[in-house]
């Protein structure tokens, strides 16, 4: 806060320099007050009758000047004290009136904001429309933890400690587990086949569920690898399912992805957890399953093979059902199949995207063409 400081010169210019500091610290002061209450600080501090600002200039500038110079210092004095009251009684005026009309002015022909409206990501679409499939054959939807243990990822889907199928999944395992039991190591899962157990751990067969959700391999990102990817498992167990049951259902579940034309086709495959283990192929629904656009031109999109693989499936290997067989999965009652498709790959199917990694790049351009 201004202090008003004694005056020792009493020249004119030394007066106006006084003047001029006294009327700024007022207007600065003036423009700190927002409220009521520091109004009523800074306008005593100003023109309280003891002691303000005012009342000071009285006794320090005008009763303290030399003869000479009173009349300069009264004439000063005079003009100071209307200064500071007007600017006092505008503070006043601003804190009391609240916004002006012309700020609450609205110009209601100015353009509005457009937002943008977002979109399904293709993957979470695709995801979608494949769970959905499923669930109109009667599948319920389970998920489960992106961050596994050994034991759901590997060892109850019977791949034994240090068997080499764990080689195939370039698995990204979490630092500094080294004291604990193999199986309790905690890893990123590398596909959604441990939702099988968890799923037949907590429920008693029959079961048909499908398992959407986001898997991790430590493989280089390319125009077909991200290590980051999505797939859904299937899974339905009951007492006399048969492969032709799995048949059945997977070629129906293709058909309504990719149009009623394309045929599947099984080939034999390997996976621990079923047995047998096939690799589902289909027809490719670009050339028609002739491997050729027209009399001259080969079709790129299956390796001029006519098909295209997709997806592994078999039936669910009795080993496996072990792992749970006192929740009501005896092998010698019941039987499965499942099978695991990867999202990204059918959704770049679909979409005719030619690269993974733009659908993580994040890039508008390429999202708002699924808008
Ligand atoms: N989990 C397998 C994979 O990621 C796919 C699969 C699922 C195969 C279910 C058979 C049965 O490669």
């Amino acid at each position: 806060m201004y202090t008003l400081p004694k005056l020792d010169d009493f020249s004119p210019a030394a007066l106006d320099r006084a003047v001029a500091a006294l009327i700024a610290a007022a207007e600065t002061e003036s423009s700190a007050v927002t409220n009521d209450a520091e109004f009523k600080i800074f306008r005593d501090h100003w023109m309280a009758r003891k002691n303000g600002i005012l009342t000071q200039v009285n006794d320090l500038w005008l009763k303290a000047a030399p003869k000479e110079a009173k009349k300069d210092v009264g004439a000063r004095v005079n003009a100071l004290k209307t200064a500071v009251e007007e600017i006092v009684a505008a503070a006043e005026k601003r804190i009391t009136a609240g916004p002006s009309l012309e700020s609450q002015r609205i110009d209601v022909t100015l353009p509005g904001i457009k937002r943008p409206l977002g979109a399904e990501h293709p993957i979470i679409r695709t995801k979608n429309e494949i769970v959905r499939i499923f669930q109109r054959m009667g599948y319920s939807v389970a998920e489960g933890p992106e961050i596994e243990t050994d034991y759901y990822n590997f060892e109850s889907l019977n791949f034994p400690p240090n068997h080499p199928a764990r080689d195939t999944q370039d698995t990204i395992f979490i630092a500094g587990q080294e004291n604990k039991p193999q199986r309790d190591r905690l890893l990123l899962r590398t596909h959604t086949s441990p939702v099988q157990i968890r799923t037949m751990e907590k429920q008693r067969p029959p079961v048909r569920v499908v398992i959407p959700g986001k898997v991790h391999r430590n493989d280089a990102a390319d125009a077909s690898h991200s290590p980051i990817f999505h797939q859904v498992e299937g899974l339905a167990v009951d007492t006399n399912i048969t492969f032709s049951d799995l048949k059945g259902t997977l070629d129906h579940a293709m058909k309504e992805l990719f149009g009623s034309d394309v045929k599947t086709r099984f080939y034999p495959s390997f996976f621990p957890f079923t047995e047998p283990s096939a690799d589902v192929q289909i027809s490719c629904f670009k050339c028609g399953g002739t491997g050729k656009l027209n009399a001259t031109e080969g079709c790129r999109l299956c390796k001029y093979s006519g098909w295209i693989e997709l997806l592994g499936c078999g039936m669910v290997d009795p080993n496996v059902f072990g792992f749970v067989e006192s929740n009501g999965y005896d092998p010698k009652t019941i039987s499965g199949f499942a099978f695991g498709m990867g999202v990204d790959r059918i959704a770049m199917l679909k979409y005719g995207i030619d690269d993974i990694q733009l659908f993580y790049h994040g890039d508008v351009r390429f999202l708002e063409q699924f808008a």
